[in-house]
């Protein structure tokens, strides 16, 4: 009961703490906006990252927006609304962004933390070509290091959802005769879908194929014993006519 209790303290403290950041993913190469909900009274502001850098500094008395560091040729400052906009944004720019007021005081005002992901690539989805495989159509669906294998019965098959540490989903879903796998992470996602039929008679057509030339296998080892009974046979024939006409000879 106490421990419960004291999990409940520990859990609540840490998400006040973490809930003064703000989490926002941007796709490699957009634009983000930085906005600013609440504004104390201030002297000037400033856009930081990592706290120290900083980006842009508005003084109010003068209205005078200066910009500093590496984004000064893909940033914007709102001077009304004070937001903070990046644009072009690179996996290196991923950090902490945080918009402080002074005056009287330091007033950490909004922080975020920004992560610059790739957008995900397709998944792949393949039947498992096993010809000795005993299923009709079991397939598997492949989404960066997540995989997905299922099976495609009467018309469906079982959903199922798996996700990464890194917030990287893969989602499997049936309908119809629809094989649908979708692939996504926070900034975007893409899905294969493909025919159950199409997807399981060419598994089918393969098996089939591996089948026949399994058995053209068979006649390429027995066709020599084939040739090789056939000719016993004519020679022995050969030889009983011989033998009818030497006593055909004795006859005559
Ligand atoms: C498909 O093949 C993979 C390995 O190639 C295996 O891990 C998986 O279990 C197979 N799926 C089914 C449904 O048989
Ligand atoms: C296929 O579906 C039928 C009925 O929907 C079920 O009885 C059977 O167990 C399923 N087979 C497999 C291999 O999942
Ligand atoms: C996954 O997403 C959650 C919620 O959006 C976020 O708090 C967490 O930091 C993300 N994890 C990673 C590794 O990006
Ligand atoms: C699967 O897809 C169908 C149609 O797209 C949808 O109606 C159904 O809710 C989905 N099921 C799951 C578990 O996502
Ligand atoms: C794929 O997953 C994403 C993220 O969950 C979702 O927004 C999107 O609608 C899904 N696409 C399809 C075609 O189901």
């Amino acid at each position: 009961m106490d421990f419960r209790l004291l999990l409940i303290f520990v859990l609540s403290t840490h998400i006040t703490v973490f809930s003064a950041e703000i989490s926002v993913f941007v796709q490699t190469g957009n634009s983000v906006e930085l906005c600013i909900q609440t504004l104390p009274e201030f002297d000037d502001l400033s856009w930081r990252k990592e706290k120290s850098e900083i980006i842009v500094r508005y003084t109010k008395e003068t209205k005078r927006v200066k910009f500093y560091s590496s984004y000064k040729d893909r940033v914007d400052f709102n001077d009304k609304t004070f937001s903070l906009t990046l644009k072009n944004m690179q996996e290196t720019d991923s950090g902490l962004y945080t918009a402080r007021a002074s005056g009287a005081s330091d007033n950490d005002i909004v922080t975020y933390r920004v992560s610059v992901i790739d957008s995900v690539e397709a998944p792949v989805l393949t039947v498992n070509s096993s010809w000795f495989s005993p299923d009709p159509c079991s397939f598997m669906c492949k989404g960066g290091n997540i995989i997905i294998s299922s099976i495609f019965n009467s018309s469906s098959c079982s959903p199922e959802e798996v996700t990464s540490l890194d917030n990287y989903t893969l989602r499997l879903n049936c309908s119809g005769d629809s094989i649908v796998c979708n692939y996504s992470n926070p900034v975007s996602w893409k899905t294969n879908i493909k025919k159950a039929n199409e997807l399981c008679t060419a598994n089918q057509k393969r098996r089939l194929a591996k089948e026949a030339s399994l058995q053209l296998l068979w006649l390429i080892l027995l066709l020599p014993i084939f040739v090789g009974l056939l000719a016993l046979v004519i020679k022995k024939k050969e030889g009983a006519q011989q033998k009818e006409q030497t006593v055909y000879v004795k006859l005559t």
